[in-house]
């Protein structure tokens, strides 16, 4: 992983725009606010011709945009670019890294995912003010837990500026425990996970055959119970969320104030502390999609009745830090 951090605040990292070393700018969702969604596109991608800016500005501008870049339009920006997909995806980083929230370290990470589809997906590290480090998702984390969402079969290769650190190589471990996926890094050869993490922890070690994709489907019903959309959609989430080792499925989803929903699946770890919370997970798709922590209305969680474990402590409190005035729902389904 490579980040950027000057000890600056994100809009005085504007001023330090392009001045980094490895053309890693600093820059965060806010600073865009008024330039539409698309409005980065210049900042961040100033070698990127123009006719491959504006697919990716059409791509953004799309108000249903969830940090997905689909293989059509990789095939045409490869082809723009005069470049290889591999390449291509080192080259996206910086706009995976424009959406970056970390006002704890201000150190920004953007990370670039690719499908066994060919799609690409974007991710971004996330801090939440004020609340223990322990509840941050890392950039790889983020691009995973996207192609998670976006039910990729499989992730093929991960593009990230420097070497991802140990929790990130457990956690895409998890994606794919035969250690196939290749991390893409700037100036280096490709290699392998297996390379970079011999001797996994994986989740042969708990007694599991298969990792996180594909993603599983489980049937949680609603039960008697008749939520509203927020219900309905993280019940959706619920069912697919990936929670092998507790058998407590979950999912999340945010409403925005535009109406649009981000849905959040569980996705647990076998050495456990990796593992995504469904807001957690929910909260990659929301900042990947281009919204932010204002433009939350509401919440909804849905976990299965009776689990082992439940997420509804720690989602109220990171909910309360990042969006205090929004509602929350919740909902035990039988199991
Ligand atoms: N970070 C990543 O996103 N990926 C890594 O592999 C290492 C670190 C983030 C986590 C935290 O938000 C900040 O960088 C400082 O560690
Ligand atoms: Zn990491």
């Amino acid at each position: 992983m490579q980040g950027s951090s000057n000890g600056v605040t994100r809009r005085e990292a504007l001023g330090v725009l392009g001045t980094s070393a490895l053309g890693l700018t600093l820059i965060g969702t806010t600073v865009f606010a008024d330039e539409g969604r698309s409005g980065r596109l210049s900042q961040v991608l100033p070698k990127f011709t123009a006719p491959s800016r504006s697919i990716l500005a059409r791509l953004l501008d799309d108000p249903a945009y969830s940090g997905r870049i689909p293989a059509n339009a990789v095939a045409e920006l490869t082809k723009n670019e005069n470049t290889a997909v591999d390449k291509l995806m080192l080259d996206l980083l910086s706009l995976a890294q424009s959406y970056s929230s970390a006002p704890i370290s201000n150190f920004y990470v953007g990370a670039i995912v690719r499908g066994a589809s060919g799609d690409l997906y974007t991710g971004a590290n996330i801090e939440i003010p004020g609340q223990c480090l322990g509840f941050a998702v890392h950039a790889e984390q983020s691009a995973c837990s996207n192609a998670y969402m976006h039910e990729e079969q499989a992730i093929t290769a991960l593009a990230v500026g420097g070497a991802p650190c140990g929790h990130c190589r457990q956690f895409i471990n998890e994606m794919s425990p035969d250690g196939e996926i290749l991390i893409l890094t700037p100036d280096k050869p490709p290699a392998k996970l297996s390379s970079l993490l011999p001797a996994a922890f994986g989740p042969s070690a708990l007694g599991m055959k298969h990792g996180a994709l594909p993603v599983p489907h489980t049937n949680l019903s609603p039960g008697g119970y008749s939520g509203g959309p927020e219900i309905f959609h993280a019940l959706q989430a619920a069912c697919r969320s990936y929670a092998p080792y507790s058998s407590s499925p979950s999912g999340v989803a945010i409403r925005t104030m535009k109406g649009r929903f981000h849905r959040g699946s569980y996705i647990e770890n076998v050495a456990f502390n990796p593992s995504l919370s469904p807001l957690e997970t929910a909260l990659a798709a929301l900042i990947a999609g281009g919204d932010d922590y204002s433009s939350i209305s509401a919440v909804g969680l849905v976990e299965a009745q009776g689990a082992k474990i439940s997420q509804r402590p720690v989602t109220e409190i990171v909910l309360k830090a990042i969006a205090p005035s929004a509602k929350f729902f919740y909902s035990a389904a039988p199991y």
